[in-house]
């Protein structure tokens, strides 16, 4: 039996069993995933962003042929259409169509302010969850209409901020009065006791979800973050052109080097930068391919507690059951 107190508010408003999220991540939360996830009593989300309109649908349609459980999609909020009505790219916009479409519960912006939809999506009966990376972001997502702020910390894998997330979460909320979830470093069931004793309502977690079976990716990739500790990534401009953090390897060392670090170019056109230095695409490089040495492999700190590749559906599970372990420690339940 799980400890009772991690059935937070938010899983009622998000229609989940266990205050654990899925975080959205590009190219690797797939439908698989998503629905392993949710079907466990977690939150599995589609990392959208990377999808084309038919992936998308294609992928959704997985999710539903594995879980009738609720489940989300994550876009990214760029800004500027080709009509000066239309707030969000052209793909943003028809990603958002699609959501709308396909009654998706709960739609998630890793970057950017969904403001200008927030009120259709709750016409909708959908909720909308935002990260971010500080508190000044955070109150203007809230003053935007979101249901939950998701603050996450400099030690999260892929695009992150600047502030440690032992600062972030407590600050953050403070300033809100809306819920808010944790993502960044969280690898194993204590981080979610530490974010519920400090008044988080659940926990959003990247790397932990990409060593599983369902999650996209090369073996070498997940492998990868079976052995590396504490100290095996690096935040670097380097395959992006913003802060990202990766496994650290021959590349991300490379361009530490000044020279080569004033050449970096602003998000997104660095990619082509990259490619063109390294003779290939990185992220397929790394990602699909398994080129550990050289690759881009978006992964975070929590690495240094992940230690086997399993399920997804068992990883939920298994965060729920630490987690209650680690408030027992504290206050048993008797
Ligand atoms: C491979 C990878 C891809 C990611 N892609 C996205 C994305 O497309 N959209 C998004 O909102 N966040 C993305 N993120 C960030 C995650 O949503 C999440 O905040 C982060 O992984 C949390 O830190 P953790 O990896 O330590 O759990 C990505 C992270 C990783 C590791």
């Amino acid at each position: 039996m799980f400890h009772p107190a991690l059935k937070t508010p938010l899983c009622e408003q998000l229609g989940i069993e266990y205050p654990v999220l899925q975080a959205g991540m590009g190219f690797v939360a797939i439908g698989d995933l998503v629905g392993a996830v949710s079907e466990a009593g977690g939150l599995g989300c589609l990392g959208a962003a990377t999808m084309s309109a038919p992936k998308l649908r294609e992928e959704i349609a997985t999710v539903r042929r594995k879980t009738d459980k609720p489940f989300a999609v994550d876009l990214l909020f760029a800004k500027g259409g080709s009509s000066s009505a239309q707030p969000f790219t052209d793909d943003v916009a028809e990603s958002i169509e699609i959501v709308f479409e396909e009654k998706i519960p709960v739609l998630v912006s890793g970057l950017g302010d969904p403001g200008p939809i927030v009120d259709r999506c709750h016409d909708a009966g959908m909720k909308v969850l935002s990260l971010t990376g500080n508190t000044k972001n955070a109150l203007r997502l809230q003053d935007s209409g979101v249901d939950a702020v998701i603050a996450q910390g400099y030690d999260g894998g892929g695009h992150t901020g600047r502030v440690g997330g032992m600062a972030l979460l407590p600050s953050v909320l403070d300033a809100l009065n809306i819920p808010v979830l944790y993502a960044g470093g969280v690898g194993d069931g204590r981080g979610l006791a530490a974010t519920f004793v400090m008044g988080g309502q659940g926990v959003w977690c990247g790397t932990r979800f990409i060593a599983t079976y369902e999650a996209w990716g090369h073996d070498n990739y997940k492998n990868a973050i079976v052995e590396i500790g504490d100290e095996g990534t690096i935040r670097t401009r380097c395959f992006s052109g913003k802060p990202c953090r990766m496994y650290a390897n021959g590349t991300t060392s490379a361009w530490e080097n000044p020279e080569l670090q004033a050449t970096i170019e602003p998000f997104p056109l660095q990619m082509r930068n990259v490619s063109k230095w390294l003779g290939k695409d990185p992220y397929m490089a790394g990602r699909r391919d398994g080129e550990m040495a050289v690759g881009a492999c978006a992964m975070g700190q929590s690495a240094a507690v992940i230690n086997a590749v399993q399920p997804a559906g068992d990883v939920v599970l298994q965060i729920m059951e630490e987690a209650t372990q680690a408030l027992e420690r504290v206050h048993p339940m008797g």
